[in-house]
């Protein structure tokens, strides 16, 4: 598959097929780095990394990968550029562009990162935005499929603020890959109806059920996998007294895992976790290994996507 000269901004321009192949990639990635074995693929290619929101797993995974595959990253912070400050962005992204072979942006907008995009005209990887997060879905789509062995059919169930990056994102992956997806969370924390239509539609596509819900009994009923975030993000601190409050009832705890009926139900969570809110720390320790072979995913698939996108050989 040949997806050389791509951005990767939103999974929504990808098809199910195409997000397969990042999964495959990232698995032959992984096995073969177990091996001692890289690849050299991204050799003399410079990326620029854009940080305006800090990262841990983001960045050092874009980083090992950069550095795994031969390529030299660059990390710019907020303070450290002009970014829509005292640069517009098309100007920043046209300097990138002269510059660096490949750019990731995490930062506030959505409209930002597709700005750079279109005027760098080099490939722009999404690390994470208001809106999306769509390489931290590829690692959990990774994991899924390491531990089931398979993805079609997988019930899908992501508790907690059902409108936030994680849970668009996660609502189009699960949906365009046929799994069956539940948001579960409390009216005022809904995803927008247009994304809903637009994952039914992805849903009819690949037999996945699309499922949005407040009733925490019904929703997690029979999920093969219970998936969470923090219950506030980035840039929405000043919300955190409202947001424990309405979300509450939601915490992932072992009686919430009882109501699944399923006693091989699996937690998983993004990170980073806020325990005693969004989880316990007992479900978040017993689910551990998961999560955290999950964390270390966000590597092997971020470096399948500058490898599919910017790499000079084609490894499958
Ligand atoms: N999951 C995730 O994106 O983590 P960071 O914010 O540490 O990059
Ligand atoms: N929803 C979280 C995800 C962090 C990886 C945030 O945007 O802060």
């Amino acid at each position: 598959m040949d997806l050389r000269g791509r951005s990767f901004l939103t999974l929504k321009d990808f098809t199910s097929e195409e997000i397969n192949y990042f999964l495959e990639l990232a698995a032959k990635l992984k096995a073969d780095k177990k091996k001692g074995i890289t690849h050299n693929t991204l050799a003399g290619k410079n990326v620029a990394l854009l940080f305006e929101k800090p990262s841990t797993r983001t960045r050092c995974a874009f980083t090992v990968a950069c550095a795994d595959e031969g390529a030299h990253p660059e990390y710019l912070g907020k303070g450290d550029i002009q970014l829509g400050k005292k640069e517009s962005v098309e100007d920043t992204a046209r300097v990138l562009g002269r510059m660096f072979d490949g750019i990731e942006f995490r930062g506030f907008k959505q409209e930002h990162v597709e700005l750079l995009a279109n005027y760098s005209k080099v490939p722009v990887w999404n690390g994470l935005t208001d809106t999306y997060h769509p390489t931290q879905i590829l690692a959990d789509l990774l994991t899924m499929e390491e531990h089931f062995g398979h993805l079609k059919g997988l019930n899908f169930v992501y508790v907690g603020d059902g409108r936030n990056n994680m849970a668009n994102s996660l609502l189009i992956g699960c949906s365009k890959v046929g799994v069956n997806v539940t948001i579960l969370a409390p009216k005022s924390l809904w995803p927008q109806e247009s994304l809903v239509k637009e994952c039914e539609q992805y849903g009819k596509e690949s037999g996945a059920s699309v499922t949005i819900t407040d009733d925490i009994d019904a929703g997690v009923q029979g999920a093969d996998v219970v998936y969470t975030d923090v219950w506030c993000s980035m840039g929405e601190e000043d919300q955190a007294a409202e947001r424990v409050a309405l979300l509450r009832p939601y915490q992932v705890n072992d009686e919430l895992m009882k109501k699944t009926n399923n006693d091989k139900t699996i937690f998983m969570h993004c990170l980073p976790a806020v325990k005693g809110n969004e989880v316990t720390e007992e479900v978040f320790e017993a689910n551990a290994d998961i999560v955290f072979d999950e964390a270390e995913n966000r590597m092997h698939t971020i470096k399948a996507v500058m490898v599919a996108t910017l790499g000079n050989k084609c490894l499958i």
